[in-house]
């Protein structure tokens, strides 16, 4: 395996000729970080024998959302990759290679956890959803480099303890780095501008915010809501053209709130989001709490049968 196996952007090149020992990817979202780096995994993986080599994020729905997923689309395409690899674990998530080498994906639960095994390579996907003491139980135990990506919303860890010193390289990045990306996708990030130029710097342009608090990320992705879960409302925001129309159901649970998505489409009139309100399961007598800025929707949701009302509407304060 090597770098002319790829189809790759200039953020592989970049990851993959670093000699840092701790080569951070900071940037805004789709610009390719994560799929740079494993891409690069694959690389080393194959070009040396019994290399071992840590993938972690902070749960295994993230990793699957991330990380992971990004893994079996590169596997997936990759004809070479598949001759060097002589099994994907699916249970354990592991690739093994005929050389010996082996990329495993794996979240901690805490320090403790992280102080089990070692490898030559790590990589911390998301690294702003782990924890620092984590962080450093892994790195400890990383013979060769250190890869992290992450959207910079907030200062954090990285840019405390890392950025700045000796043997770490930054590399920042946005969706213009990333040739392989829809121009639909490109709009909305751009267009994010409109709406707010805080959130617009983050994640259009990869600069570091303040925006902690105001987007949550206290959140986790699981596979089922709790049976005993009471269901709240559902939440319905309109889009059309640029912006997807999405639709939420919303439950509590021991204190907590479990959020179901029933919807997420561009392109849906009011007749076809009702359509797919009634595909996704959602019952006429739930209450659907809608953004407010389409009255005309709302009425004629309302209309064909929706117990729907719009949203009392808070400016988000800076
Ligand atoms: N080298 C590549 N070849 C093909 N598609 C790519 C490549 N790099 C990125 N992409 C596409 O761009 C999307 C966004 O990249 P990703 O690495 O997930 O962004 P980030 O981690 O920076 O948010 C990926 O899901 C994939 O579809
Ligand atoms: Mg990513």
């Amino acid at each position: 395996m090597t770098a002319h196996d790829y189809e790759a952007s200039v953020l592989f090149k970049q990851n993959y000729s670093s000699g840092a020992h701790v080569v951070v990817n900071q940037g805004g979202t789709s610009s390719g970080k994560t799929y740079a780096i494993v891409q690069v995994l694959f690389c080393l993986a194959g070009e040396a024998e019994n290399q071992v080599i840590t993938v972690v994020g902070q749960d295994i729905p993230n990793l699957k959302a991330g990380a992971l997923r990004d893994a079996l689309s590169i596997y997936n395409k990759s004809a070479r990759l598949k001759n060097l690899i002589k099994n994907y674990n699916k249970t354990d998530r592991i690739f093994e290679f005929h050389n010996g080498s082996v990329i495993e994906f794996k979240s901690y639960a805490n320090p403790q956890d992280a102080k089990s095994g070692k490898r030559d390579y790590l990589f911390i996907n998301e690294a702003n959803g782990i924890e620092w003491n984590i962080y450093t139980e892994l790195a400890l135990r990383t013979k060769t480099r250190i890869f992290i990506d992450y959207n910079p919303n907030y200062e954090f860890w990285v840019h405390n303890n890392l950025i700045g010193k000796p043997g770490v390289e930054l590399i920042i990045s946005d969706h213009r780095h990333n040739p392989f990306l829809e121009q639909n996708i490109r709009d909305k990030i751009e267009n994010i501008k409109d709406a707010d130029t805080e959130l617009w710097k983050v994640y259009a342009r990869g600069i570091t915010g303040k925006i902690n608090g105001l987007i949550f990320n206290n959140w986790y992705i699981c596979d089922d809501i709790p049976v005993d879960a009471k269901l709240i409302a559902a939440g319905l925001d309109f889009g059309f053209t640029n912006d997807e129309t999405g639709c939420i159901e919303v439950y509590t649970q021991n204190g907590e709130l479990w959020v179901d998505e029933l919807l997420y489409e561009t392109g849906l009139t009011n007749k076809d989001i009702a359509n797919k309100l009634i595909e996704a399961g959602l019952n006429k007598n739930t209450e659907i709490i809608a953004d407010s800025a389409e009255p005309k929707s709302i009425e004629e949701l309302k209309r064909l049968g929706w117990h729907i009302k719009g949203a009392k509407k808070r400016s988000r304060q800076h």
